[in-house]
């Protein structure tokens, strides 16, 4: 029997880093905070269930933040509106059972300390891990990356302390500064060794195939959310790729890592500009250079998940060509591309072609078919595996109708819950 086990927190941390790449001024915010929170956790004796769920909560707690714009904002050391992306992470951690305590920090991670009392009145009950998520995520943001940590540290104390039993909480403002006393703990923060710390702590949770699946399906939503444009888009993928697998004799658990594979394809988008990826107009050629390195990103992040086997090949390759001429990011040839590497290609192609999108219809089964056909006959793409694609044309294709219906529903009631409850 196949087995597939990835350490869960390779996967998260995976996941995590992918969340700060679209910006500079983000770069690691997400380990950082989760370093802090970690600490506070232990300097507070909480149990290590409950610290294990604060740190994956912390690696992930801005995932609501869907453009650049928001992710700035969550910059400012007093947010404006610092609920929505709250609670738009607590809906789509939540999408995975297993994180429903997760999602629960997420979504109050911005309530001041002086507010509890209000929210439970209201019969809202804030955990109190979100109390340290808050403060560590403050921290952060008043870091000055350019500027040596050692110096800084005075500074940001002065600012914890005068909010103590306003905007945090004083038992965990008291934590924060007792952890942060010897000079280790900053040298760490920020340093590569982070991510030692979080494998010690949670490499034990180990994830099965179905797991995998189920995580990156929160993943698919974070990508294509992003995007009216393409709000179903890697599902479609997800679902052509994984039934082309299965037509072409791949095994029951290599149908189920193509899904994974399409879930993630275009994971490296998350690096790009919700701007770029919205503009009416034609790029230039700084911008189109931007949206092509999102497959480099896809490989090079998933490339690091122990256990992933071939997955991070078939999702980060799909816009490569052939016959080595085009594709991107590597320039690989024909000899170089396994066989989910292109399918991953046909399915990608084939689904942005024929979905609608909202400018425009998306094409036949005649024309689909036979664009398919030319860039096979041109070497770009697979031929036997067009001919799969043919063979099988309307079932496939009416599954992938059915998913990505499916999906404008979830991403129609994804957003009256969000507003509901904001
Ligand atoms: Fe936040
Ligand atoms: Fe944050
Ligand atoms: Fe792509």
């Amino acid at each position: 029997m196949e087995q597939m086990l990835v350490p869960q927190i390779d996967l998260i941390l995976a996941l995590s880093k992918s969340l700060d790449l679209i910006s500079p001024a983000i770069v690691g915010h997400h380990m950082r905070v989760a370093f802090l929170s970690l600490n506070m956790g232990l300097m507070l004796n909480l149990k290590k269930e409950d610290i294990k769920d604060l740190t994956y909560a912390a690696l992930l707690h801005d995932v609501g933040a869907l453009s650049l714009e928001e992710r700035l904002d969550c910059l400012e050391f007093d947010l404006k509106e610092p609920h929505f992306h709250s609670i738009v992470g607590h809906r789509l951690i939540r999408m995975h059972k297993p994180f429903e305590k997760v999602s629960n920090l997420i979504r109050h991670h911005h309530v001041r300390w002086d507010n509890i009392y209000e929210h439970n009145k209201r019969k809202i009950e804030v955990p109190f891990g979100s109390q340290i998520l808050y403060l560590a995520d403050r921290v952060d943001v008043l870091i000055d990356r350019n500027n040596d940590l050692g110096n800084q540290v005075d500074y940001i104390i002065k600012q914890i302390q005068d909010e103590r039993g306003k905007k945090f909480c004083p038992e965990v403002v008291d934590a924060f500064i007792e952890s942060i006393q010897s000079k280790d703990a900053w040298q760490r923060l920020g340093s590569n060794s982070m991510a030692s710390i979080f494998y010690n702590l949670l490499g034990d949770e180990i994830l099965n195939i179905d797991e995998l699946l189920d995580i990156s399906k929160i993943f698919e939503k974070i990508i294509d959310f992003r995007s009216r444009f393409t709000a179903t888009h890697s599902s479609g993928v997800a679902h052509v790729a994984c039934k082309l697998a299965e037509f072409s004799g791949m095994s029951q658990m290599e149908t189920k890592m193509m899904k994974v594979a399409g879930n993630l394809h275009d994971l490296g988008k998350l690096a790009v500009s919700d701007k770029i990826l919205e503009k009416p107009e034609k790029l230039t050629k700084d911008e189109f250079n931007s949206v092509k390195n999102h497959v480099y990103y896809t490989y090079s992040i998933l490339k690091k998940i122990r256990g992933i086997g071939k997955i991070y090949e078939w999702a980060g390759l799909h816009h490569e060509r052939l016959d080595g001429e085009g594709g991107y990011p590597f320039n690989k040839k024909g000899e170089d591309l396994s066989q989910g590497a292109r399918i991953m290609a046909v399915a990608d192609i084939f689904t942005a072609v024929s979905e609608d999108r909202p400018y425009r219809k998306g094409m036949g089964k005649k024309r689909a078919l036979s664009l398919l056909d030319q860039m096979a006959k041109r070497n770009k793409i697979d031929g036997d595996i067009v001919s799969i694609l043919k063979s099988n044309h309307d079932e496939i294709n009416e599954g992938r109708i059915n998913v990505q219906n499916q999906v404008v529903v979830e991403f129609n009631e994804f957003w009256n819950e969000v507003n509901r409850l904001r």
